[in-house]
């Protein structure tokens, strides 16, 4: 029989409970509830939502239909900000809009926001090391007040030029790779600029990617689950695949090819946005063999 490690850390984090159990809490309060982008990176919940009455905004031209809407037949909506976070201007705008925001920004992004909006205010040059197009790295560049460099790659950080009269202040995305954060500072550092590193990877991912890390290299067979869309769990997927090589990175337990498993060590880990349920179906699978569906 197939020997089964979860690390402990898989699953919802802390922020992406908060902002699910947010939108479940304002189901049947008898106004119309829409969630700026989907709610997480995971497409059973999503669905669920939107079984539930749950509409998705995508962008500002959605909040101005909803917002007609919402006028002619003359029933209140909300909007719920995702934990990943929104600039302040969509904030603003969704304001201005006549709609109602519950803002579920994770308390540990929303932090990054403040350092981005103050130290910019205050002449810095903001670089942002994660992923350019992120939800929750674009959020951030928009509470910058002069604008922001992304850095991903060891080429962008060795490209990147700044204004040597002026400071620089270097934050990164929360489920960024802190190996990688720590390779991309020490080439910016060699650049001479007065630089100030805040570290703003959260604990939940540190903790996540190292016992990912442990959980894989002893494992024969490693699965991690996670949205496509996820980042920290294609991140995590990574990190398996260096150390254990037959890492599957897989949504549900459909995805999973039929696996002989025998003795062998099975670890699991799962992304901040898989909810529980799915792990325990892939884990049932690893125990007895069978797929229930
Ligand atoms: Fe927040 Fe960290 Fe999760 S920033 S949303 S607790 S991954």
């Amino acid at each position: 029989m197939a020997e089964l490690e979860t690390a402990k850390s898989a699953g919802f984090c802390f922020g992406v409970e908060k902002a699910v159990n947010t939108v479940y809490s304002e189901i049947g309060k008898s106004r119309k509830i829409y969630t700026y982008g989907p709610i997480i990176h995971n497409e059973n919940v999503v669905e669920d939502l939107r079984k539930q009455g749950v509409g998705i905004a995508m962008n500002e031209d959605d909040i101005v239909r909803i917002a007609e809407e919402c006028r002619k037949d003359c029933t209140p909506a909300t909007v719920i900000i995702r934990s990943h976070g929104v600039p302040k201007k969509t904030l603003d705008f969704i304001r201005e809009q006549g709609l109602d925001v519950i803002d579920a920004t994770c308390p540990f992004v929303a932090r990054i926001h403040r350092i981005v909006e103050e130290e910019s205010a205050k002449g810095s040059q903001i670089v942002i090391i994660g992923n350019a197009g992120h939800a929750e790295v674009e959020g951030t560049m928009g509470w910058s007040c002069s604008g922001a460099s992304v850095i991903e790659t060891k080429e962008e950080a060795q490209n990147f030029t700044a204004d040597p009269e002026k400071p620089v202040t270097i934050v990164a995305q929360t489920t960024f790779s802190m190996v990688k954060f720590d390779e991309l500072v020490d080439i910016l550092m060699d650049k001479g600029y007065n630089t100030n590193v805040v570290n703003t990877i959260c604990n939940a991912t540190r903790q996540r990617q190292e016992e990912a890390r442990e959980i894989a290299s002893r494992s024969d067979v490693m699965i991690v689950i996670g949205g496509r869309n996820s980042s920290n769990s294609a991140k995590l997927c990574d990190i398996c695949r260096g150390v254990c090589p037959e890492t599957y990175f897989i949504q549900t337990v459909r995805d999973l090819p039929v696996l002989d498993l025998g003795s062998a060590k099975v670890g699991i880990t799962a992304g901040a946005s898989t909810p529980k349920n799915i792990i325990e179906e892939v884990q049932n699978y690893v125990r007895t063999g069978r797929r229930e569906f």
